[in-house]
């Protein structure tokens, strides 16, 4: 039988990974996968994390199992702090997910039960693991218009164009803020023009939610979000807590869907647990319970809250610091997009061959397309990555 296995094509990121590791020389910088580093490259663990950890192993009496959802604290506790009060909580259902990739793909799961037949359209370009997803669940896809690379914004009459073509019941799937892999994003004007075009087409919009703190703040980055829960009768939305919380490897993430009446909300409930059940039966719990500890507590939440900010603020003290060094070597202000983008990414707009220059004869890894990694640099490397982007002609 496993002989008639065929090789899959390596995921893109995470090869980038292997390469790095791979490479012996000491200079080399890292701006591949999305994981935040300090100044000295490190992927520290909160401190109210550690301190929630603590508490849970002083206090834990059993690790038997929770629901088929996870707890449902965990829900409410992450549900507020995405949707504030944009919705009724009597039509939000919700479960725990193994991480963000894991409520993208239950969330589609239920799209599959409740509407086979619904297309799902993803932005030009988005995560390289969206559309892996959607056509290994064989589901139907288009994808609509973006990122203009001439300005590095976003192309929002092409957006709307596109976005009106969806069909009702279509599913589109939006990133909430910070774009992966393009860092630009829609105005709140911009949004608020996005949610009545999908209300007025009947689309159900799925919002992928994974770096909610990293851009603009806690509050501001949930607000797309809510302005699209506020204007349609239900939606999706696949939370992470992998870049906001640091815990990656806790695999911990929320599938929430909006119902548009109660009734729903307790069908959408029961298919929640239906989908975890045959998929993986109960999901993971350490994360999730570090999470509600910090949530719940206010001392823990404030002590988290402005280790985020200082997460965000050294993302952005990045992008200016590259965006200035980048000004003052070529004469120019094509770079300054850096400093308008927001979360860990932005798109440099080099070649696939100049990525591998970049590669080759500098040392720096960045993905094919040239997404970056902003969390990658620090003050030292920022002029090091200035120096080799003008070396490099771009
Ligand atoms: C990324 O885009 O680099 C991250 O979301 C990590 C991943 O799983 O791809």
């Amino acid at each position: 039988m496993l002989q008639n296995l065929t090789e899959q094509p390596a995921d893109q990121i995470l090869a980038l990974v292997s390469a790095f590791r791979a490479d012996p020389r000491e200079d080399k910088i890292d701006l591949g996968v999305g994981v935040y580093r300090d100044a000295a490259g490190n992927t520290p663990v909160m401190r109210a994390v550690k301190v929630a950890e603590r508490r849970i192993w002083e206090g834990q009496t059993t690790k038997s199992y929770t629901g088929l959802a996870g707890d449902p604290a965990f829900a409410r506790a992450l549900g507020d702090l995405i949707l504030g009060d944009a919705v009724d909580p009597a039509r939000v259902a919700a479960a725990a997910t193994p991480g963000g990739t894991g409520a993208f793909r239950q969330g589609l799961e239920l799209v599959r039960m409740a509407a086979p037949e619904a297309t799902v359209w993803l932005s030009a370009p988005t995560w390289p693991n969206h559309p892996s997803i959607v056509t290994y669940l064989r589901m139907p896809m288009r994808k609509y218009r973006y990122f203009d690379p001439a300005t590095r914004a976003v192309d929002m009459d092409g957006m709307l164009a596109d976005l009106g073509g969806v069909a009702r019941g279509d599913v589109v799937v939006l990133h909430g803020c910070c774009h992966n892999p393009t860092g630009a994003n829609p105005t709140l004007a911009d949004w608020r023009r996005i949610a009545s075009l999908l209300a007025e087409r009947g689309a159900v919009p799925f919002v992928d939610l994974a770096y909610q703190g990293f851009g603009d703040g806690l509050d501001a980055d949930a607000q797309a979000t809510r302005l699209i829960a506020g204007a349609v009768p239900q939606m999706l939305i696949a939370a992470s807590c992998s870049k906001n919380f640091g815990i990656y490897r806790e695999r911990t993430g929320l599938l929430i869907a909006v119902a548009p009446d109660a009734a729903v909300q307790k069908l959408s409930q029961s298919a929640l647990a239906y989908v975890n059940r045959h998929n993986f039966s109960f999901p993971p719990d350490h994360g999730a319970r570090i999470v509600t500890t910090i949530l719940e507590d206010a001392g823990l939440r404030a002590d988290w809250q402005a280790e985020l900010e200082e997460v965000r603020e050294s993302m952005l003290g990045l992008r200016a610091q590259l965006a200035d060094e980048l000004r003052r070597r070529t004469n120019d202000s094509r770079f300054d997009f850096l400093a308008h983008h927001r979360g860990m990414f932005s798109r440099l707009g080099a070649t696939p061959a100049q990525v591998e220059r970049l590669r080759a004869a500098h040392g720096i890894y960045m993905i094919g397309d040239s997404r970056m990694n902003i969390a990658g640099l620090n003050a030292t490397t920022v002029p090091i990555l200035a120096a080799a982007i003008v070396a490099e002609g771009l």
